[in-house]
């Protein structure tokens, strides 16, 4: 049995989906803040999906970011070496400064630049001390909660036009194949324990709104590019967020589809539901 704490996340809806073997753990059935062997009893591996997901409110509330994304993945590390069962931990591009212009590869230097990527790092720190696998995603969006994807559907339906930073690159990653690639991860568990998986490709988000618009039957031209600048947040979001492949493959790993037709194949399994009732605006 493979425990998921965070379990009722996107990503762990979709780790529960795709495998009976799967027992998916809400924050209340396990905190990984108090997490210890005890808790679990029968596991045979650990896919942390817990997380400290709100990245602008750790700007103001990083202890409580620090617990769950530092401490947590620390002690549930812990209990997994104690076990000898492996934990797969699952970490950000945040980690990197994002000033880079080509793919980062795992072992290249990072340097977070907010409150949520500093804390994942020492969650990544703690886990690969103790043992476990790091594998580090981007932009995912899937059925299950809230995620860009479903924004730019809401605001479809309710605003002529809108405008979508267009200096950000990185990799829209859809949480259904990233669950896949992580299960086969625990199935082959490779020596090399830092990896990166997305879906292929680059986009912005301004043209993977554009991409979103088209899969919903709109007009893209509704949608205007801008700047980060336009957008001031409380947390910095990196330039670019592009993560290479390159060390997935190379553990003898399969490489995840590209992220446009995996936008399409999302569409197709539901991320955004069926439009009921008013012509959307044109
Ligand atoms: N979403 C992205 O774009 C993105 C990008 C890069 C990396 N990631 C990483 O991918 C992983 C999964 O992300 P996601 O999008 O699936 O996140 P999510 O939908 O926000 O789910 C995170 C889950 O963590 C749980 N959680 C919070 N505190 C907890 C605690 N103390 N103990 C146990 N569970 C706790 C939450 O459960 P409750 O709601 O029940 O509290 C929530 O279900 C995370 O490690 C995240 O950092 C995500």
């Amino acid at each position: 049995m493979i425990l998921v704490p965070g379990g009722r996340g996107q990503l762990g809806h979709d780790l529960a989906a795709l495998s009976p073997s799967v027992r998916p753990m809400s924050s209340a059935e396990l905190d990984v803040t108090s997490v210890t062997a005890a808790d679990l009893a029968g596991a045979t591996a650990v896919i942390n999906c817990a997380a400290y997901t709100a990245v602008d409110a750790a700007e103001t509330d990083e202890a409580r970011a620090f617990e769950v994304n530092a401490v947590g993945p620390g002690l549930l590390a812990e209990a997994c070496a104690s076990l000898g069962i492996p934990l797969i931990h699952v970490s950000t591009d945040y980690v990197f400064s994002g000033d880079g212009t080509q793919p980062y590869e795992p072992s290249d230097p990072v340097g977070p630049k907010s409150a949520y990527g500093r804390t994942k790092l020492e969650g990544e720190r703690r886990v690969l001390e103790a043992g476990g696998w790091v594998v580090r995603t981007a932009w995912v969006y899937g059925v299950h909660g809230s995620n860009f994807v479903k924004t730019m559907a809401a605001l479809e339906s309710s605003r002529p036009s809108l405008s979508v930073v267009d200096d950000q690159l990185g990799s829209p990653t859809w949480s259904k194949h990233l669950a896949a690639g992580l299960l086969e991860l625990a199935s082959v568990l490779p020596d090399e324990r830092l990896l990166h998986a997305t879906n292929g490709g680059e986009t912005t988000w301004f043209r993977f709104a554009q991409a979103i618009f088209e899969e919903l039957g709109a007009d893209p031209a509704r949608v205007q590019p801008c700047t980060t600048a336009d957008f001031p947040r409380p947390a910095p979001r990196p330039a670019y967020s592009v993560l290479s492949g390159a060390a997935w493959a190379a553990a003898g790993l399969r490489p995840l589809p590209h992220w446009r037709s995996a936008l399409s194949d999302a569409f197709q399994a539901g991320v955004v539901a069926p439009r009921t009732g008013a012509a959307p605006l044109e």
